[in-house]
């Protein structure tokens, strides 16, 4: 049984931080466990101008611990009226990619994107300057099961996204399904996806199965929500194939607990505290611990044209007891698996 494995510092290239108290709460988990992270823009407002993401990596800066050394890298929220001259400004301001959210996709997308050919031309900018696009991949038809809005998006939209762009950098955000796997895996196009701790380590039944076995898991609620067995499994299977086309991003998407455990449930897992612990023991039980470096710690700089980090980390197989909750703010935050046990700890 492997006891310890050591791998460059990693990076998460999904987080989000929030603003004001929560985001001071939560800054120094992710800096605690990883050396840079693609910061989401969809606060309220998002953040939409270079100007914006500027001030709020500032305010993340200053979030950070003294001591630590971590780089947000941001990200700006496309909209249908995102002007293609913004895209120069951002390029050099040192931001790295747009967010696509489909409106009403998800926790703050009300100002998303209606209709994908109202940004083409903001596209053939961002391609050719070189920012990513980072797509959250869900319709939102009412008329689509909310289960197969990832697969319906890839037919409708990410696969003629990925023809009409040829030369624009693609990620597939927190992909659940095999669909998803299996497209990122094999389309001609630069395209790559991201890929949750929570999604390799839970199916859907994670949410409904709390307590003795029939009551609901509010902290298991996601978006894209959890699903099939079978994707779970496709997921796995695409992390561990050694594919530098997958990556870590944890969707860390931290809520106050009285926003989880309401009548009407805030989308999100907060994994920042044991993310990599999360990773380890996800790839540990499918006997693929040899294939975290790379997933954590080289994918990732690599399709974003980073240098990988040249410090390293080691997981341990040690007990690492997580809280039940920690402060967030005035409120309390609870973590995916708070009150538990873990297997791993990591030592950075
Ligand atoms: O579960 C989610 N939470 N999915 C998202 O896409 C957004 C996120 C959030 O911001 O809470
Ligand atoms: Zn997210």
């Amino acid at each position: 049984m492997t006891e310890h494995i050591t791998l460059l510092k990693p990076d998460d290239w999904h987080v989000h931080l929030r603003d004001g108290e929560a985001l001071k709460a939560v800054v120094p988990y992710t800096a605690a466990q990883f050396g840079r992270a693609i910061v989401m823009p969809n606060l309220r407002p998002p953040i939409t101008t270079t100007e914006q993401a500027l001030a709020y990596k500032s305010r993340i800066l200053a979030a950070v611990p003294a001591g630590m050394q971590f780089e947000p890298l941001m990200t700006l929220y496309l909209t249908d009226n995102t002007p293609p001259d913004e895209i120069a400004r951002a390029k050099a301001a040192g931001i790295v990619a747009l967010k696509l959210y489909p409106a009403g996709a998800t926790t703050n997308s009300d100002a998303g994107v209606t209709d994908i050919r109202k940004t083409y031309k903001t596209l053939e900018a961002m391609q050719r300057h070189g920012l990513l696009l980072l797509i959250h991949g869900e319709v939102t038809d009412s008329d689509i099961d909310l289960f197969d809005r990832e697969a319906v998006f890839i037919e409708r939209t990410m696969a003629p996204l990925l023809k009409d762009f040829p030369a624009l950098k693609i990620v597939f955000e927190h992909i659940t399904t095999k669909e998803a796997a299996q497209f990122v895996a094999t389309a001609h196009g630069n395209i790559a996806a991201t890929v949750t701790a929570h999604h390799l380590l839970y199916n859907r039944n994670a949410i409904f199965t709390g307590g003795a076995g029939s009551g609901l898991r509010p902290h298991y609620y996601c978006l894209p929500v959890l699903k099939r067995e079978i994707h779970r499994q496709a997921l796995m299977d695409a992390v561990a194939s050694g594919s530098p086309r997958f990556f870590l991003g944890t969707d860390s998407a931290p809520h106050a607990s009285q926003m989880k455990e309401a009548s009407v449930c805030g989308a999100g897992c907060f994994t920042a505290m044991s993310a990599m612990e999360l990773y380890a023991e996800a790839f540990d039980g499918a006997g693929a611990l040899q294939h975290l470096e790379a997933f954590a710690s080289k994918n990732g700089p690599a399709f974003y044209g980073l240098p990988a980090h040249t410090q390293t980390v080691q997981l341990k197989r040690e007990a690492f007891a997580l809280p039940e909750a920690v402060p967030f703010g005035a409120a309390d935050l609870k973590p995916l698996r708070g009150g538990e046990t873990l297997a791993w700890r990591l030592h950075s």
